[in-house]
């Protein structure tokens, strides 16, 4: 009874067809979206974060983390390709394992995207500030981090008033203005009908591999041997802890399957842009990844022989007291390759990464947040949510009310707190909506053989078990908090569709609709 509500594939398929979207994008302009959705705050500031939890050894968990993502990848195209309409792993897991699960799956994904984004924002946050102090302006620190906030509350919690957690209190900030800045300017773009065009999406995919490339070029020839040892100071729960973290630099190339549709050819192109973009950003990561540890070191701070955990209190204390002037190491920056330039003497090289960065995380606030937007107005659609939220405004003919409340949320999350903590919520999120993208891939090869699969997942028996495990394995990796994140999250869920969502689906009263068809544009202005 729980589990026999499916959305026939041919209903899906036929929409799609019914709705023959100009298919126009070729594999190097997909690929270019991946990228566009993929660099972002986990290369240019969660680095830190990785080297916090596992020292040098974070290239591993950098190549870890990029395999998980390219199993994953596999088993998404292979769906991308058969079931080539928006609304990603949710309208896949509808289609295959039924409306439970795929509810279960677009909640997760709201984790994915709406927190993401609050991350992105946050480590957008962090570049402008420096980018401002860079210019001689001091932006107070009491508005543009949380961290006072964040000890104030593990105090009431009853944490011991150590010296570094009362130092965050003494100088942390309590609020992020600049997140909250960027969070809203991107909800505000979104309502009035922005989307990014294929031409600013590759300007700042070049501007991002420029950056990259930079600081590639200035850290390689400076690199030390000894920088590198010990490798491994956390061991492996070290590396695949920061695995479980650095995993948000790779996610987004998701991105390119909702794409399908629009594109030429998607047998062949959507394969080549999920595993192409993916793999230039793995080949570019693990040079950076190299290039910091090898330039200034990356050993973690520690507290009694354990490492303090990344983006805490304790650990924005013990930074803080450094004494001013003393060199920072490369785990307690906010903006990580800044950082790194700026310490082998390079600061106004520096300042240009962070303007890079600047300038292109924005774009993936953006992206994320209109993935965000599609998947609840997709769910609305079938009548899982109040349709009222998938109405449509008369002017900008944009879904104004889903992404003003998906907006709401993600700049309230991104003006308390950090950014590693966000990433790591949203990392539960995604884990979860991959597995159930590796689950969907098998089911569908048993119960449905013979449909034409344009793209065909290779050694699938291998590569979708791999693709499980890999998102189990780093899903119990993540802080005991982000663990617990997804079931509380899915509790919550859980509660809204068995007293909401059930009795008035479209599917379970009858309604078989092709949900895209009276679909309204949410593309308007293009940036
Ligand atoms: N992968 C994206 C980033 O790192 C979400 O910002």
């Amino acid at each position: 009874m729980l589990f026999d509500r499916i959305k026939p594939l041919d209903a899906i398929m036929a929409t799609a067809k019914k709705r023959g979207l100009h298919r126009s994008l070729g594999a190097f302009q997909l690929t270019l979206l991946g990228i566009g959705a993929v660099i972002g705050t986990g290369i240019f500031v969660l680095t830190a974060e990785a080297a916090q939890k596992a020292g040098p050894g974070m290239v591993l968990s950098f190549v870890v983390a990029g395999f998980v993502c390219a199993v994953a990848a596999l088993c998404y195209s292979e769906l991308a390709s058969m079931v080539p309409v928006a609304g990603s792993a949710y309208t896949y897991t509808y289609a295959v394992v039924g409306e439970l699960m795929a509810w279960m799956v677009g909640w997760a994904l709201i984790l994915e995207y709406a927190v993401g984004a609050s991350a992105v924002a946050v480590g957008w946050s962090n570049h402008a500030v420096g980018l401002l102090r860079g210019l001689g302006v001091d932006f107070p620190a009491a508005i543009s981090n949380a961290d006072a906030l964040m000890a104030k509350v593990q105090l009431a919690f009853g944490a011991a008033p150590t010296p570094d957690l009362m130092t965050a209190l003494q100088v942390g900030g309590w609020i992020n203005v600049p997140a909250i800045c960027v969070a809203a300017a991107v909800t505000w773009l979104l309502i009035i009908g922005t989307t990014e065009s294929a031409r600013v999406n590759a300007v700042l995919v070049l501007v991002k591999i420029a950056a990259l490339t930079l600081f590639i070029a200035l850290t390689l020839p400076v690199m030390h041997a000894q920088n590198f040892t010990p490798f491994a100071p956390t061991g492996a729960t070290g590396v695949f802890g920061a695995a479980a973290s650095i995993f948000f630099a790779y996610v987004g190339f998701d991105a390119v399957s909702t794409a399908a549709e629009e594109t030429r050819n998607p047998q062949r192109n959507v394969p080549i842009g999920l595993i192409g973009s993916l793999g230039i950003c793995t080949v570019f990561y693990l040079l950076v990844a190299s290039g910091a540890i090898g330039a200034i070191g990356a050993q973690p701070v520690m507290a009694g022989g354990v490492a303090l955990s990344p983006g805490s209190a304790e650990m924005a204390g013990r930074c803080a007291s450094i004494a001013a002037g003393a060199v920072q190491p490369l785990v307690c920056s906010r903006e990580a390759l800044v950082h790194v330039l700026e310490t082998i003497g390079w600061p106004a090289l520096g300042r240009v990464v962070g303007l890079a960065a600047v300038l292109a995380l924005p774009s993936v606030v953006l992206m994320m947040m209109f993935g965000q937007t599609r998947v609840f107005f997709t769910m609305a659609r079938d009548g899982l949510l109040p349709e009222k939220l998938a109405s449509v405004h008369p002017r900008y003919k944009t879904p104004h009310i889903v992404t003003l409340v998906t907006g709401a949320g993600a700049t309230l999350a991104a003006a308390v707190l950090p950014v590693g903590k966000l990433a790591d919520y949203s990392n539960s999120g995604t884990l979860f909506a991959f597995l159930m993208v590796a689950i969907a891939v098998m089911v569908l090869r048993r119960t449905d053989p013979t449909r034409h699969r344009p793209f065909r997942t290779p050694g699938v028996w291998i590569v979708a078990p791999l693709a499980i495990i890999g998102c189990t394995v780093l899903y119990f990796s993540l802080p005991l908090t982000a663990i617990l994140v997804l079931p509380v999250w899915g509790a919550i869920g859980l509660l809204v569709y068995f007293l909401y969502g059930r009795s008035r689906s479209h599917v379970g009263r009858g309604i078989i609709d092709t949900m895209e068809e009276d679909k309204p544009p949410i593309y308007g202005v293009k940036l």
